[in-house]
């Protein structure tokens, strides 16, 4: 059928699935691929946008989680299925386990999680544990809890939500026709370029690429253990999806950058904020700030002069905004309230009479 039915449809012979697998999908992946008009003209370059906010439950969490909880459900359908998160992962393995029947248990830091992926979580009917700690700590009880529970963990230490999210590259290369020249994204748990770099190489070994691109990962500056080379104790950034001071890939991600002769490089939070509104105001895409973070570090990049004209770049927009609407409604939401007569209406919209 030409009807697009998920990722584990679509890309069954490269994923851990079987015939007896029972398939637990929301049609997630096909996500927009857009050509970055103004971007590409700051950078001379030609950018693409891979928009992962169109996901079932608004981010690119969905295409680990479908292959992570089809598998729970074959091969241990009386575990609950657990994560640590910053909210994303929660909203998006409360949604596949609804769907699957199964129950789930999300483990969240008690402050930052930004409101909508609560508001998620809540209503797919999760069962939401406040830590009164950092993400870490929550991936660090979470691993304890499935150690010696009947839980199912599904996180990206689980090999399987990896599986998933390779299959962006694939969408990526059967869209353009081969790799791009370079891959930008955010990298917090670094879960996501640990995976994408497996599904270019996968791709590349294949022959359906002609190479891999330079993988360019992006950390907010006060939560950038893998700058610092150093785990960060307190990680602070606007970007809550990627407050993390100890990812669990850290390896992958060191891997990633070695092997693609790509970086890691940190952003602040007043880039984040400032790419977080030109991505909305000038391209039309509402992201939310960790997924700013990786056009921010494109133009700082851009800046430093470290990146040649004529490259084609694709970024992983990797969270929806309406995730985190406090974040968007920091600086006021510069209304204008008026009465209800239209030519008061006009007069607030400075219009003039014809
Ligand atoms: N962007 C968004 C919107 C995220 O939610 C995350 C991670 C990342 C980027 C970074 O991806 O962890 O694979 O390097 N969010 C996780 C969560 C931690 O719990 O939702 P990563």
């Amino acid at each position: 059928s030409r009807h697009w039915q998920g990722l584990i449809s679509a890309y069954r012979p490269w994923l851990p699935v079987s015939d007896s697998t029972p398939v637990v999908s929301l049609h997630e992946g096909n996500t927009p691929l857009l050509r970055a008009e103004h971007l590409s003209a700051l950078t001379d370059c030609e950018v693409w946008l891979k928009v992962e906010g169109a996901n079932p439950t608004g981010s690119f969490k969905d295409r680990g989680i479908t292959v992570a909880v089809s598998k729970a459900l074959e091969t241990s359908p009386d575990n609950t299925i657990v994560c640590a998160s910053t909210g994303n992962t929660s909203a998006s393995a409360a949604a596949y386990a609804a769907r699957a029947g199964l129950p789930a248990a999300v483990l969240v830091p008690r402050k930052n999680v930004a409101l909508g992926k609560l508001a998620q979580a809540v209503r797919y009917g999760a069962k939401i544990i406040k830590v009164d700690g950092s993400f870490d700590d929550c991936l660090r009880i979470a691993r304890e809890l499935s150690a010696h529970h009947p839980v199912t963990l599904v996180n990206s230490v689980n090999d399987h939500r990896l599986a998933g999210q390779q299959t962006v590259a694939f969408e990526i290369i059967d869209a353009l026709g081969d790799a791009p020249d370079i891959h930008c994204l955010p990298v917090g748990n670094a879960g996501n370029i640990t995976a994408i770099w497996r599904g270019y190489t996968a791709y590349a070994a294949a022959h359906l690429s002609t190479g891999r691109p330079r993988m360019w990962g992006f950390q907010a500056a006060g939560a950038a253990p893998l700058v610092n080379g150093a785990v960060v104790a307190r990680p602070q950034t606007v970007a809550n999806a990627i407050q993390i001071g100890n990812p669990a890939s850290w390896d992958g991600a060191v891997s990633a950058r070695e092997e693609s002769g790509g970086l890691i490089s940190a952003v602040t939070d007043e880039q984040i904020l400032s790419a977080y509104r030109l991505l909305a105001r000038r391209e039309g895409v509402f992201a939310e700030p960790a997924s700013a973070a990786a056009i921010a570090g494109l133009l700082a990049e851009h800046g430093r002069g470290r990146l040649d004209a004529g490259q084609r770049i694709v970024i992983t927009v990797s969270g929806n905004g309406l995730k985190d609407p406090e974040t968007s409604m920091l600086g006021g939401d510069e209304s204008v309230e008026t009465s209800p007569r239209t030519a008061d209406v006009a007069q607030a919209m400075n219009l003039t009479s014809s």
